[in-house]
């Protein structure tokens, strides 16, 4: 376990906490920065309320063979979000692989080896896939095994039902309580103490060499970004093109072509791509504006973590506008835990008070904010009636929001067929919510649209009411630019082409598949033997979001019959007909394919979709083989775990 160590720095945890005087450890195992997010909640919640030395740790900074001489009057907590098909996030794969293992080697010889540790766990999941918080549960279960003892219960987020910050609440308070009665910890009344300071640099204006504009790191902001390109690191990719794939006024499907020939990233069929947004320039506006930081929009400032185990999310010198601008995720929905810190700040009593009742009050939050979509700065503007909230501290902010965070994209292209060119397919987030005049919009996909409409001239390119800094901090780039890293996915291709496959995408599910299919004709093309590429593709009408409609053309002349498209148009009779109800209708084929060992690819929407389609898939198994139904979802199982049925799914 050597991950992200820097040079000299320590990567034992218990001298690092002997050395800095923390007695709560709080590591995180983080993909998307809500468990993370809920570590510093942690961290900060403890010190206020209950005085406890708390830091922050990131699992990949630390070993984990000297737990067992953890001190038995100190306490470590375990915030861990299970990613994908039940894996752990990338930060925290060696300590899982590690913990979990077989017979973990410690350094001390305890017997049982953790026994002098106590710790709390928290995690973070989703309901809609199979392996429902497995990260938490498997941990919790094997720091068990090893000795340890757990304080509470362990809690579990469900992001697909939309709770997370919910059950995360409802979890920490008896957590508290638990904890606070085995360290004899005394409650106090809590207190905001910020963890950075902010420092105006009246020397250095925003034009200075030295300042951050929204540059990620060192060698970007001095112009001499080299690889290796990852989520530390964007590549600022050149777009080598765009364009709309749907035929229907109010709706938007983009198709983008990035660059990475300038880069020595690579990629492979079935990869994601992440896009780093920018937030639109009517937001940031907002966001100064109830602030009252309007006047010190390009103001520079040096922003200092008071607390030797914080961290801060960006690099300094920078300005207020840049922070937010590229670094905090301000139109994400808002914590209730948050308006609750933010309530002492109020510019008057009777705000003060409405702040608390949405801070404590779950379903009066839920009417007023949740509902709505309302971000930060909206919630503060409504909650204020406008008036301005210029006494929170920055560090507030930071500390209480998330980093922004890059996107992911399935890749549509296939790396055997343009190996410096990745392939974008991408849904523009335009929701239409009940009772609020205007429409909710998604940061990336209207980034990426605004990029389009600059790219080609479009008419009208501020239809959509927002507008970004397009060409990056500096405007140093030629032509369009997105910051992007490729990261590696399971989702791959059997490594014999001549295996059938049948491949289920609806929407923007098809991207993948896309790119599978791309890579067979041009497989055949090199005279290759080619299985049956069957593909089953949902959209509403044909004429209005058929995706790639005339490309499935070109590849049917190259594999002949072994390519077919089923479609399911979903809205153009008067039953709604989706690519599951194709699948039954060819029940016998389906059979038979997979008795040819025929592999399955479901990507789409993880919430209905995927989970229905594997359930008609069980049933055709049943059916066809004459076995019961549980047999069927049986034989579903055995293919997953032989990875002959993949899944590319998200919510
Ligand atoms: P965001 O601003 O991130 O909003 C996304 C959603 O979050 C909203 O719809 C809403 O439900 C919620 N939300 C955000 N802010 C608020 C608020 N203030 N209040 C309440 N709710 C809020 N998408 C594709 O189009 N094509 C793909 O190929 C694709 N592949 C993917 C692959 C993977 C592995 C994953 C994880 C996702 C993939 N996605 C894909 C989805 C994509 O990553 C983005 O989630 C999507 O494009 C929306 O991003 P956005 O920034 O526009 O929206
Ligand atoms: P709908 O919006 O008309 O209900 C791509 O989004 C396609 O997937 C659309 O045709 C959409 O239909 C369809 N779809 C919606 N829910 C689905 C589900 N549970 N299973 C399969 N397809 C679905």
């Amino acid at each position: 376990a050597n991950g992200g160590a820097k040079a000299g720095k320590t990567r034992n945890i218990i001298e690092k906490m002997e050395e800095s005087g923390k007695n709560c450890v709080i590591f995180y195992g983080s993909q998307t920065g809500t468990a993370e997010d809920y570590a510093s909640r942690l961290a900060k919640e403890g010190k206020s309320r209950f005085g406890l030395e708390t830091m922050v740790v990131d699992l990949e900074e630390y070993d984990y063979d000297n737990l067992d001489a953890f001190p038995e009057d100190k306490v470590a907590m375990f915030v861990l979000a299970t990613y994908g098909e039940g894996e752990p996030t990338d930060n925290a794969v060696d300590f899982y692989e590690f913990i979990t293992g077989d017979d973990p080697s410690f350094s001390n010889s305890n017997d049982p080896a953790l026994g002098n540790l106590t710790y709390v766990a928290f995690g973070l999941g989703n309901n809609t896939y199979e392996h429902y918080n497995s990260m938490v549960r498997n941990v919790d279960k094997a720091l068990t095994k090893l000795g340890a003892h757990r304080v509470g219960e362990a809690g579990e987020g469900d992001d697909g039902a939309g709770t997370m910050e919910e059950d995360f609440l409802a979890w920490k308070d008896p957590m508290w309580a638990a904890l606070a009665e085995k360290m004899g910890l005394e409650e106090r009344e809590a207190v905001y103490e910020p963890i950075f300071g902010i420092v105006e640099r009246e020397n250095l204006t925003k034009d200075s060499p030295e300042v951050y504009l929204g540059e990620p790191n060192k060698m970007h902001l001095e112009g001499s970004a080299r690889g290796p390109f990852n989520a530390h690191n964007p590549y600022i990719a050149p777009i080598a093109e765009s364009r709309e794939l749907f035929n229907v006024k109010d709706r938007n499907c983009l198709h983008m072509e990035v660059d990475i020939s300038g880069s020595n990233l690579s990629y492979q069929t079935g990869d994601h791509i992440a896009i780093w947004p920018t937030n639109p320039g009517q937001e940031v506006d907002e966001m100064l504006n109830i602030l009252d930081l309007k006047d010190k929009q390009n103001t520079v400032i040096s922003v200092k973590a008071l607390e030797p185990t914080a961290k801060v999310p960006f690099p300094t010198p920078t300005t207020y506008d840049a922070i937010i601008r590229y670094h905090l995720e301000i139109c994400a929905p808002v914590s209730r835990q948050f308006l609750g810190t933010l309530a002492a700040f109020a510019p008057d009593e009777s705000i003060k008070a409405e702040m608390v009742k949405l801070g404590s009050d779950k379903d009066y939050f839920h009417d007023k904010i949740s509902k709505n979509h309302y971000n930060i700065s909206r919630t503060l503007s409504v909650v204020s009636e406008g008036k301005k909230w210029g006494s929170i501290p920055f560090s507030a902010f930071i500390e209480g929001l998330t980093k922004l965070q890059p996107r992911y994209y399935s890749i549509s292209s296939s790396s055997l067929v343009q190996p410096k060119k990745i392939s974008v397919t991408a849904v523009v987030e335009n929701q239409l919510i009940p009772g609020r005049s205007d429409p909710f919009k998604g940061v990336a996909t209207n980034y990426l649209l605004a990029l389009k409409q600059k790219q080609n001239g479009d008419a009208n390119p501020e239809a959509f009411g927002l507008t970004y800094e397009l060409m990056g901090p500096r405007n140093k780039y030629d032509g369009i630019h997105v910051p992007v890293h490729v990261r590696h996915s399971n989702f791959k291709l059997p490594s014999d082409p001549s295996k059938p496959i049948i491949l289920i995408g609806p929407g923007t599910g098809v991207a993948p598949m896309r790119g599978f299919i791309q890579e067979r004709a041009k497989q055949a093309q090199s005279g290759e033997n080619v299985g049956k590429t069957i593909l089953f593709f949902g959209c509403r009408k044909r004429s209005e979001d058929f995706l790639y409609e005339s490309e499935w053309e070109e590849y049917k002349k190259v594999l002949g019959d072994k390519f077919e498209l089923v479609t399911a148009f979903s809205r153009e009779g008067a039953k709604k007909v989706y690519v599951q109800h194709r699948l039954k209708e060819r029940a016998k084929e389906i059979n038979e394919l997979l008795q040819q060992k025929a592999y399955i690819y479901v990507c789409g929407d993880a919430a209905n979709m995927a989970r229905e389609v594997n359930t008609v898939l069980g049933q055709i198994i049943a059916e066809q083989r004459g076995v019961s139904e549980s047999k069927g979802e049986e034989v579903i199982k055995n293919m997953r775990a032989a990875n002959q049925y993949q899944e590319d799914v998200w919510s």
